[in-house]
């Protein structure tokens, strides 16, 4: 396994759209160890392609308490197939915008379909904090930070924020769980 560097906005490869992985196979299940190697050492608690320069649909998540054993989720194209009505409002961070947290509303309950890393098809409902995570990851895939989901005002204001603590310290650092 190794370590991946975790590129941090404003990178343009996280605006990017990733590509549909089309054979789950030795260098993608390798890209996935990299990948949760690379969550855990951070510490996050989910990473996408994108934040390791990889423009491909996979993502790592573990969204396990404190304490709790843990419980590692690998997902190869991973596609949201139904979500609750009602919505959850989590402080969001990301291990691409470090230091910089924002409350977001999302479903609180999604049904998500995914190749796990033998290409099998899987389902996993989510709810809680995972349901957050997968949404704020595949949400990655998509280019999409969540920034995006604030107004312009509060963006740029986070934004300003961030490229001045890069500034300063050259390099992030996590203060709490991230994804
Ligand atoms: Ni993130």
């Amino acid at each position: 396994m190794a370590k991946l560097p975790i590129l941090i906005a404003p990178d343009p490869t996280l605006k990017t759209a990733a590509r549909p992985v089309e054979t789950v196979d030795d260098r993608v299940r390798q890209l996935l160890d990299d990948m949760l190697e690379t969550m855990y050492d951070a510490p996050g608690i989910g990473l996408a392609g994108p934040q390791v320069g990889a423009l491909e649909r996979v993502v790592v998540i573990d969204a396990a308490e404190k304490g709790a054993p843990p419980q590692p989720h690998k997902l190869v194209n991973p596609e949201i197939i139904w979500h609750g009505e009602e919505l959850a409002t989590h402080e969001e961070g990301c291990l691409s915008l470090p230091d910089i947290f924002a409350e977001i509303s999302r479903p609180g309950h999604v049904r998500l379909r995914y190749l796990d890393e033998n290409g099998a098809e899987q389902i996993l409902d989510a709810d809680g904090l995972l349901a957050t995570v997968v949404q704020h990851e595949i949400d990655h895939l998509n280019g999409v930070l969540f920034v995006d989901h604030l107004s312009n005002l509060k963006r740029n204001m986070l934004m300003k924020k961030l490229s001045k603590q890069m500034q300063k310290s050259g390099k992030p650092r996590y203060a709490a769980a991230t994804a």
